[in-house]
C-alpha cells in the first residue's frame, strides 16, 4: 500500500464524513475543523474508552465537568497570563509570521527546539539557514514572545477588569476543585481528578489538519499524591498513557518516549509521547510531575489552605501532582492514520478499508437487506431492535457488493445480511469487515455475539 499523506487523509475525511472544514460554506477559518456523523462516533467512542481506561477501571478516580470560563485569577496563579506564550518571528520577505520552534522542528525533528533558549533557537536558524515555508528566504525578525490565550469580555463594559479568558488547558479546573472533590468524595491521597473538555489556544501556526488547531479537546487527567510518591507515581503514569495507546489498536512501533530537556513554567519533569504522522513524530499525550507548582499558587492567590494532613502519620504537606494529558483531535488523528487501508484484492481492484477495534467503531454494526423488495421489513425489524444496544448503520441502497465497500469505509466491523433464510430459518449472514469472511449464526445469538465484541 502507497503511503497515506496528510492530504490523502483530509480528502478522506472529507468524503465520507469524519471530519470538514471548519465553516466550509464561508471558505474556512484556519485551523478549525468540524466532525461529521462518522467522526463525532469515532470521537465520543475515544472519549468513552480514556473514561474507561483511566476513571472507571481506577480506584479512587473521579471525573468532573468544570466550566471553560473562570475566575481570571486562576490564570495569574497558574503562571498562564506571565509565561503562557509563544517564540514568534516574522519573514522579513513575505511577511508572514512563525513559531521559531515549529520552523525548526519542521526542518529536522532530530533539532529538538523545544530544549533550547530564544537565542540558541535564532543561532540554530541561521546556522542551518532554515527557510520559511511560505517563500523559501531564511531572513526573519527577532523573536518575540506572544500569549497564546484567547481573551473575552464579560458584562457590558469592556474593559481590563472585565476579561475573562477561554481556558489554554482543562487542568486548571481539576485544581481548583481538588478541594471540593476530597471532601465530597471523602478521599485520602492518593486520589485522581480527570476530565475531558475544550480548551483554546491562539496558535498562528499552520495545524497539519487536527493536529494543531485553535481549539480542542483534551482528556486531563491529575493524581494528588505524596511527594515522595511522585516519581514512582510519575514513571506509572508515563506507562499506563502508552498502555491506552495500545489497547486502542495502535502499534508500539508507531509509539515513542520524547522526554522533555526545558520543562514548561510548572513542570518538575515532563514526557510526551508521540506517534508517528506522515509529517512525523508528534505529540499525542504528556506526562508531567508538575510538583507542588500548581496548589501552592492557588493557596496563595485564593487564601485557601491547599495542605494535606495524612491521617496516619500526621505528615503535612501540599500535594504533588502527576498530570496525564491525551489531546483527543490528536488521537482520533493517529487512529485514523492507524486504521485506513487501501487494500488491494485478488480481483485486481481495491477497497478502502478503517480497521478501528470494534470497540471505537463508529457504527458497531450494518444491517443490509439483500434485496430491498423481499427483505426490508424484516431486515428493518432487526435494525430497530439493534438500536436499543449500538449504533448500527441501515443502508438499503445500491448493488450489496457497493454497500459492504461503504461498510467498509465506515470501519463497521460486522455486516449483518438479511435474505430468504432469515425470513424462513432466522438465520443472518454476518461478514467481517478486516477479513471479508462470512458465518451464519442465528438472530437470536446476534445481539451477544456483537456485545462480546464490543467491550471497552
Ligand atoms: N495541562 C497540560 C497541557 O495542557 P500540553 O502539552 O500543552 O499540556 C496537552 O497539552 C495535550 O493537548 C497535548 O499532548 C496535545 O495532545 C493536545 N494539544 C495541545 N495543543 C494543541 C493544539 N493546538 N491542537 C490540538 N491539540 C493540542
Amino acid at each position: 500500500m502507497e503511503k497515506i499523506t496528510m492530504d490523502d487523509m483530509v480528502n478522506v475525511c472529507k468524503t465520507y464524513g469524519y471530519i470538514y472544514q471548519g465553516s466550509d460554506i464561508y471558505g474556512g477559518l484556519a485551523n478549525t475543523w468540524d466532525y461529521g456523523p462518522l467522526g463525532s462516533k469515532l470521537k465520543n467512542n475515544i472519549k468513552d474508552s480514556w473514561r474507561s481506561f483511566f476513571i472507571r477501571q481506577r480506584m479512587n478516580a473521579y471525573e468532573i465537568d468544570a466550566d471553560i470560563l473562570m475566575n481570571p485569577k486562576v490564570w495569574v496563579a497558574s503562571g498562564h497570563v506571565s509565561s503562557f506564550s509563544d517564540p514568534l518571528l516574522d519573514c522579513k520577505n513575505c511577511k508572514t509570521r512563525h513559531r521559531a520552534d515549529n520552523l525548526i522542528n519542521d526542518f529536522d525533528s532530530n533539532l529538538h527546539a523545544d530544549g533550547m533558549s530564544k537565542e540558541e533557537m535564532v543561532k540554530c536558524i541561521k546556522e542551518h539557514n532554515i527557510p520559511c515555508p511560505k517563500c523559501g528566504k531564511c531572513d526573519f525578525t527577532d523573536i518575540r514572545e506572544f500569549n497564546l490565550m484567547f481573551e473575552t469580555n464579560r458584562g457590558v463594559i469592556k474593559d481590563d477588569k472585565s476579561i475573562v479568558y477561554l481556558r489554554p488547558e482543562n487542568a486548571q479546573g481539576e485544581y481548583v476543585n481538588y478541594l471540593n472533590v476530597k471532601r465530597t468524595t471523602r478521599s485520602n491521597l492518593p486520589f485522581s481528578i480527570g476530565q475531558i473538555g475544550k480548551a483554546f489556544r491562539n496558535e498562528i501556526t499552520p495545524g497539519n489538519f487536527t493536529f494543531r488547531t485553535i481549539e480542542f479537546e483534551q482528556m486531563e487527567y491529575q493524581t494528588f499524591c505524596n511527594p515522595q510518591d511522585s516519581d514512582e507515581l510519575y514513571n506509572y503514569f508515563k506507562e499506563y498513557a502508552k498502555k491506552y495507546f495500545i489497547s486502542l489498536g495502535i502499534p508500539e512501533d508507531k509509539l515513542r518516549y520524547h522526554d522533555h530537556e526545558k520543562l514548561a513554567h510548572y513542570a518538575k519533569a515532563a514526557c510526551d509521547i508521540e506517534y508517528l504522522f506522515p509529517f512525523g513524530w508528534g505529540e499525542v499525550n504528556g506526562t508531567h510531575n508538575r510538583g507542588d507548582f500548581d496548589l501552592t499558587n492557588h493557596q496563595k492567590y485564593s487564601g485557601e489552605k491547599m495542605e494535606y494532613i495524612d491521617p496516619v502519620t500526621n505528615e503535612r504537606y501540599i500535594p504533588y501532582i502527576i498530570e496525564s494529558t491525551v489531546g483527543v483531535d490528536r488521537l482520533v488523528l493517529a487512529i485514523l492514520f492507524n486504521s485506513y487501508e487501501v487494500e488491494e484484492l485478488e480481483d485486481g481492484t481495491t477497497r478502502e478499508v478503517m480497521h478501528f477495534l470494534p470497540s471505537i467503531a463508529p457504527y458497531k454494526v450494518a444491517v443490509l437487506p439483500l434485496i430491498k423488495k423481499f427483505h426490508n421489513d424484516k431486515a428493518l425489524e432487526i435494525y430497530k431492535e439493534l438500536t436499543k444496544y449500538f449504533d448500527v448503520l441501515y443502508d438499503d441502497a445500491g448493488s450489496i457488493g457497493k454497500r459492504y465497500r461503504r461498510c467498509d469505509v465506515y470501519g463497521v466491523p460486522f455486516v449483518v445480511t438479511v435474505d430468504d433464510n432469515t425470513i424462513n430459518d432466522n438465520k443472518i449472514t454476518i461478514r467481517f469487515r478486516d477479513t471479508m469472511e462470512q458465518i451464519t449464526l442465528d438472530l437470536n445469538e446476534l445481539k451477544d455475539y456483537i456485545q462480546d465484541k464490543i467491550v471497552l
